[in-house]
């Protein structure tokens, strides 16, 4: 039997075989391939569970040789968060375990604009971000005092992806987020 991980995989493999590339389309299937992968939490090897006492965790689980997509666990230590950032392509967050809090922004004029309220996704819920439905973001662990991880996966090698950073004042700073395990196998198609 496949892991759950292993048949994530596979399902995401055929997805970007298929015929319609359209974003909705794409997302729609990410979406409840993801929300199937997060609805239980017994697949998951430690070493890609571990958080870091001064930063969260970006653990690269799967690289499409074509780079088509990308899977990644991202591990929060307590109370930790992002900057403001985008992702320039569209991505599919799934919480395997914790919680997160999301704010998204927009950027108006030359200043950076929350945008609604801050977001609380629990334990087996989905969100998404993409360039077409809103890009801009921050999360955070929602807990002072556990671990949270949350599984991600995006239209790209999001670890190679030139992207930004945002300041309060709406200047952005190209970055390039990498993964925390640089020695996964198929690392060698990085940058
Ligand atoms: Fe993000």
């Amino acid at each position: 039997m496949n892991s759950p991980l292993a048949q994530f995989v596979a399902g995401m493999a055929r997805l970007v075989e298929q015929r319609d590339q359209r974003e909705a389309a794409v997302l729609d299937e990410a979406c409840e391939l993801t929300r199937r992968l997060v609805a239980r939490d017994d697949w998951l090897a430690q070493e890609f569970a571990q958080p870091d006492a001064r930063f969260y965790r970006q653990y690269l689980l799967y690289g499409d040789p074509l780079q088509r997509f990308s899977v990644v666990s991202f591990v929060w230590g307590p109370g930790q968060r992002t900057p403001v950032h985008d992702h320039t392509v569209w991505g599919v967050i799934g919480v395997l375990r914790g919680a997160e809090y999301s704010q998204r922004y927009a950027i108006a004029g030359d200043a950076l604009i929350a945008s609604g309220a801050e977001q609380k996704l629990q334990r087996g819920e989905v969100d998404v971000v993409s360039p077409a439905l809103g890009d801009i973001h921050s999360v955070r662990n929602a807990f002072d005092d556990a671990v949270s991880i949350s599984i991600h996966v995006y239209g790209g090698n999001i670890g190679a992806i030139e992207r930004s950073v945002f300041r309060q004042d709406g200047r952005r700073q190209a970055f390039v987020s990498g993964y925390s395990n640089p020695l996964a196998p198929n690392l060698w198609w990085r940058g």
